[in-house]
């Protein structure tokens, strides 16, 4: 955890006990994920492993399972949700100017988000509060937070823990993206983050592709993630609601009033007359948000440059990468795979 880590308040003062108490939960999950089926195929340079059927870099597979013994959902919690590169750093921010424009007005100069990333306004459970690596072996105290609280997950559906999913209340706000620009800015995601590590060589398009398509990414396979929370979605509608980044950017007034009516706080008609939604379109573009220096030179908690989330924000811009017969793989991979869920991607 980095010195101004905006996660240090959840992790509260603890007894010698305590303290070794959880680092022997740590150690535990260590050792289980030290014998899930592995594959040195993997992207960041490190094996990966199969964890309920999703591939995970060991940590964050260990956030996971921290995440599925530990963190109890409140009825007001809501969650955003999304397969790696969707569009998840615009819908956090989407959903916490939401959440909070009545104590932070869109336009106000001094917004949170004009300061922070949303990656850390918005913690993602598994990656954030609950790795050991970023947290020291310590299980945060997300109670004393005021409701409704708002975090983030790459967790597969199935995978979330119960009090979460399945007979809870708490709502869950998943965004998903065309597969083909979901696969490239996977590419370049991947190789910013390892051109930060002498040591890693930067991969080849192909080579990502290939193991995309195996269904290894980060929480891949991609289409199994999708899927779980697609049909969550039909089966719970007023608990998931389903998103697409394509969708969102071509008629985004209509997708944030979705957003802010499933969120339990729709817009009232002042709030549209004075303008409110276009505000907050505003303060949450690509243009907006990718030039502000926090997201051009910071470096969020775990210690990451805030910039790998951001890139060009545009629809169809893997058509400058993949070749036609990329192409038509993916149309047969996301055929067979969404073929009678009705869903298209
Ligand atoms: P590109 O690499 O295609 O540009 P995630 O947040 O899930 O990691 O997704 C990252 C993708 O969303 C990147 O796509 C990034 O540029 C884009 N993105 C980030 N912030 C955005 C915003 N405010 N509006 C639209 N797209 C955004």
């Amino acid at each position: 955890m980095t010195q101004n880590s905006p996660y240090k308040r959840f992790f509260v003062p603890r007894s010698r006990e305590e303290e070794e108490e959880e680092e022997r939960i740590y150690k535990r999950y260590e050792e289980i994920v030290a014998k899930l089926p592995t594959t040195e195929e993997g992207w960041s340079g490190n094996p990966v492993y199969q964890y309920q059927g999703f591939w995970y870099s060991p940590e964050i597979c260990v956030g996971t399972l921290a995440v599925q013994d530990h963190f109890k959902a409140q009825p007001s919690d809501i969650l955003i949700a999304s397969p790696p590169k969707c569009g998840f750093t615009w819908l956090q921010s989407l959903a916490f100017a939401v959440m909070n424009r009545e104590f932070h007005h869109p336009s106000a100069h001094s917004h949170p988000l004009l300061t922070f990333n949303s990656h850390d306004l918005v913690p993602t459970m598994e990656i954030r509060l609950y790795n050991n690596h970023f947290n020291g072996n310590r299980i945060p105290n997300l109670e004393i937070l005021p409701s409704p609280r708002l975090f983030g997950t790459h967790m597969p559906y199935t995978s979330l823990p119960q009090s979460l999913a399945h007979n809870s209340e708490s709502r869950v706000i998943y965004i998903c993206r065309n597969v083909k620009d979901t696969i490239v800015s996977w590419w370049h995601f991947v190789n910013k983050v390892r051109s930060s590590n002498p040591s890693l060589e930067l991969i080849k398009l192909d080579y990502i592709f290939e193991l995309f398509c195996k269904g290894i990414s980060a929480f891949g396979p991609f289409w199994d993630h999708v899927l779980g929370y697609w049909n969550a979605s039909l089966e719970r509608p007023q608990n998931v609601l389903f998103l697409k980044y394509d969708e969102m950017v071509t008629e985004p007034v209509l997708h944030l009033k979705r957003i802010a009516e499933f969120m339990g706080s729709p817009f009232s008609s002042k709030e549209e007359r004075e303008g409110a939604i276009d505000q907050i379109i505003k303060l949450c573009s690509f243009e907006n948000l990718s030039n502000l220096d926090v997201n051009k030179t910071g470096i969020n908690s775990p210690g990451i440059m805030n910039s790998v989330f951001f890139r060009k924000g545009k629809v169809g811009d893997s058509t400058n990468y993949l070749t036609p017969e990329m192409m038509e793989q993916l149309d047969h991979i996301t055929q067979q795979k969404l073929h009678g869920s009705g869903l298209k991607l």
